[in-house]
């Protein structure tokens, strides 16, 4: 982590292609070191977080942090980005130490980890080590509009083109990570086999951040006091992240703020900003049809 310059990172970094990897659409950003992600050894106890991209991933990562180490290591959530805290497993990104190298160095016990790879792209050692897994996912609508707006302002995702292009490339499962519809329920799959795995969903966190926390204690055996709970709950509201630097990705070079910020809107239902009638329907059609073999739910209002 030291001599991390993240002032100097280059802005002008041209957009990657998009590329089929094993099976699936990426960018090389997220392959270009794969032997050592695959070959990544996770410790018993890793805390592996697991999205879909735009699902809520930094938003679970600080709850994660300050439920872990609020009280010990409070000057790490003033000097250090999250982006860093918490490292992007498999990105190798431009003048940036990559993220198998900041999950070796982290500090921490528990490491926590993030990556959007789909589950049958986890480095095994997170299995095998029986590692706690926490899986975010959130209703295909919104995150395909989170989506759009942030490969809008992020020079490390190809182009996103126009809305329209842009969801009917979702649609026909052409996003870097693969399809959403077989990565949520990809991780829903594995839940029912493997017990350590908490699955949540962005839009029970919008509605009632507090019980979410609760639930997370429950699940990693945090006996974490109720008044300590309520400040943490306080302090991962989206207008208090959006303010703090270490969360709201503001050091982070790749992104253009101007174009739209990494702390957008936070809502449910924006889609139906974006959507129009006849896509609505088209989305839906679609999605009864890829969807209709999984028991899993969404709600797109609340
Ligand atoms: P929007 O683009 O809809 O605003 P990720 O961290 O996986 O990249 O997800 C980013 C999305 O989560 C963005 O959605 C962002 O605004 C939202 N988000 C992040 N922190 C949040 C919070 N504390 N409350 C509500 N939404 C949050």
């Amino acid at each position: 982590m030291e001599g991390l310059n993240l002032s100097s990172i280059n802005q002008s970094t041209s957009r990657p292609e998009l590329i089929d990897f094993e099976g699936i659409s990426m960018v090389r950003y997220f392959t270009d070191e794969w032997e050592k992600v695959q070959k990544f050894q996770a410790r018993p106890d890793d805390i592996l977080i697991a999205t879909y991209p735009k699902a809520g991933t930094t938003w679970v990562s600080y709850i994660l942090e300050l439920l872990y180490f609020h009280n010990t290591l409070p000057e790490s959530q003033t000097s250090l980005p999250i982006f860093i805290r918490v490292p992007f497993l498999e990105a190798v990104f431009p003048e940036m130490p990559t993220g198998v190298e900041l999950a070796d160095k982290l500090p921490t016990t528990p490491r926590l980890i993030k990556t959007h790879l789909p589950v049958q792209l986890v480095p095994k050692s997170f299995w095998e080590q029986n590692c706690k897994v926490i899986y975010v996912a959130r209703n295909a609508k919104d995150n395909a509009v989170s989506y759009f707006h942030f490969s809008r302002m992020v020079n490390l995702l190809p182009e996103p083109g126009n809305w329209n292009t842009f969801l009917q490339n979702f649609m026909d499962e052409k996003m870097v990570f693969g399809p959403w519809y077989d990565h949520v329920s990809g991780y829903w799959e594995k839940k029912q086999t493997y017990s350590n795995l908490h699955y949540m969903f962005f839009e029970d966190m919008v509605e009632n951040t507090g019980r979410e926390v609760e639930q997370l204690c429950s699940f990693l055996g945090l006996s974490t006091p109720a008044e300590e709970k309520e400040r943490i709950t306080k302090g991962v509201h989206f207008d208090a992240m959006k303010q703090n630097d270490m969360t709201n990705y503001s050091t982070f070079s790749h992104m253009d703020f101007k174009i739209s910020p990494f702390m957008r809107k936070g809502k449910v239902g924006d889609w139906k900003n974006h959507f129009t009638v006849a896509q609505n329907e088209q989305f839906d059609e679609h999605y009864w049809r890829k969807m209709k073999n999984t028991t899993l739910q969404f709600h797109t209002e609340i």
